[in-house]
């Protein structure tokens, strides 16, 4: 019997200005919901205008953070510059193979919309396998893929042999990703540039450490991605939530939240981490960091 959901081509290519930066890791809480939030209203703060997909239907983290920046801001009569967004809600047909295919095609028709109308998009992805997820890959410019620094969660990207440190075999997540590079390639499209972040870092020098990144750079080698340094592991960014904030609003914030020398650092660490993403610069910026005004 023939499906009444025709076959999804291959991801499109959908031309336009913003560039899409996609946050995957098949991993769980590695941080990719507080990263996209903390990555969009750094461009939001440069003038940019910002969409942001939140993919994570269930969980919903990333509409829940920006949601809650609406009502804090309300609350408090501020102005904070705060990105637009939208959410795949999943699709509950008889068939799951039916269900995939219409929530790709919406996950198309939002990106096609968004891309027309904003400089970047930030895609937030569950952290496990999902169809959308990995549609969302074939449309990535950027994947940044944050990761705790243990071998944990270093075992979603490869296997690493306990001895020498060295890889033995890419995992699961770097052949989906290899998969999309085919993909992208094949329909001509610029290549995905990969980039792995270490979050949760710790402020001490270890063995593990040192072992982590010997296993990263070789790893980084053999499946193709860029490393960046994260954020520091923070109580503040579980703080920040609740009222929707990141770490850059906290001097529009009145007393709310005190600026201390460590939330300095750890804007520096957000500023230089989207300096290390080499996103380009689709429309002109403004100068002033703490305008948050649309570029035009
Ligand atoms: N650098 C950090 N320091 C301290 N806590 C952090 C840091 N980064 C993220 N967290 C916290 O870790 C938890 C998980 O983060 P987050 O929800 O962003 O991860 P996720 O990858 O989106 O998770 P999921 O896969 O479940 O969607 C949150 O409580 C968040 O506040
Ligand atoms: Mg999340």
């Amino acid at each position: 019997m023939r499906s009444e959901i025709e076959d999804t081509p291959d991801t499109p290519a959908t031309p336009g200005p913003a560039h899409i930066v996609v946050l995957g890791n098949e991993k769980g809480g590695s941080g990719k919901s507080t990263t996209a939030m903390h990555v969009a209203v750094h461009l939001l703060r440069q003038g940019y205008r910002v969409g942001c997909l939140d993919l994570d239907a269930r969980q919903g983290t990333l509409r829940r953070y920006i949601k809650n920046r609406l009502d804090y801001v309300k609350a408090n009569n501020l102005s904070l510059p705060s990105p637009t967004y939208a959410v795949i809600e999943r699709v509950e047909l008889e068939s799951r193979s039916d269900s995939e295919k219409r929530e790709e095609a919406m996950l198309d028709a939002f990106i096609a919309e968004f891309r027309a109308s904003h400089d970047f998009l930030i895609v937030d992805t569950p952290g496990s396998d999902s169809s959308l997820a990995r549609r969302a890959l074939g449309h990535a410019d950027t994947l940044l893929t944050p990761m705790n620094d243990s071998f944990i969660d270093l075992d979603i990207l490869g296997q690493v042999d306990p001895n020498s440190h060295k890889v033995v075999r890419p995992s699961h997540y770097a052949e989906v990703v290899w998969e999309q590079r085919k993909t992208r390639a094949g329909r001509g499209s610029r290549p995905i540039d990969w980039v792995v972040m270490r979050n949760r870092l710790g402020t001490l020098d270890s063995a593990n450490n040192r072992a982590m990144e010997t296993a990263l750079e070789d790893l980084a080698n053999r499946i193709g991605f860029r490393l960046v340094v994260g954020f520091t592991e923070r109580v503040i960014f579980r703080e920040l939530f609740l009222m929707g904030l990141t770490l850059l609003d906290l001097r529009d914030v009145g007393a709310d939240i005190k600026l201390s020398m460590s939330h300095i650092a750890a804007r520096q660490e957000v500023a230089q981490l989207v300096n290390g993403l080499n996103l380009g610069a689709p429309a002109g910026p403004s100068d002033d960091e703490n305008t948050g005004r649309t570029a035009p």
